[in-house]
């Protein structure tokens, strides 16, 4: 088996590159932080592809499809939160947050679910957060409205 799994430089991604190659899997791991990236392959045993890249442009999603096609299981993990008040985050680090959370995610699960579907085997994870459904104003501790 080959896993595919974004965001593989720190934290949860990094866990799950480590749970599954002990497991035996195959990787192809993806972040912009390429020392951690290399850090990682040297822990673990199984064969492991770096990719080095920012997934929130698309082109790169483009790119790393047509170069691993042989992608059994897709984890869309990369991401990241911004926290604050709304009228005062630029706009820039929105869009990223968007192309990155959103975009990506977007795009890598339906590349891959298409090639997954054609050949009937395959699974995806995508790796979300509560945070994103909870109406509160502020995520700062203070949620009493002003
Ligand atoms: N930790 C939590 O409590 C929690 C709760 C709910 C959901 N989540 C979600 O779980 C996922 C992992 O979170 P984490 O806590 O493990 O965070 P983390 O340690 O900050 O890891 C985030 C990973 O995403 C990568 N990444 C971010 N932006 C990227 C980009 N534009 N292109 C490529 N890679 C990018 C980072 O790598 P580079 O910086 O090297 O690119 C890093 O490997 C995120 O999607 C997060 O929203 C986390």
């Amino acid at each position: 088996m080959k896993a595919l799994i974004t965001g593989a430089s720190s934290g949860i991604g990094r866990d799950m590159a480590r749970y599954l190659s002990q497991k035996g899997c195959n990787l192809v791991i993806v972040a912009r932080r390429q020392n951690l990236l290399e850090e990682l392959k040297k822990d673990l045993k199984t064969n492991i592809e770096i990719e080095v890249m920012d997934v929130s442009k698309e082109e790169n999603i483009y790119h790393l499809f047509q170069k691993h096609q042989d992608i059994d299981i897709l984890i869309n993990n990369a991401g990241f939160g911004k926290f604050g008040e709304f009228v005062e985050i630029d706009i820039e680090t929105e869009i990223n947050m968007i192309n990155t959370n959103i975009v990506a995610v977007q795009m890598l699960t339906k590349l891959y679910l298409q090639e997954m579907v054609k050949k009937n085997r395959g699974y995806i994870l995508n790796v979300a957060s509560i945070a994103g459904l909870l109406p509160r104003r502020t995520f700062n501790g203070n949620l009493l409205c002003k």
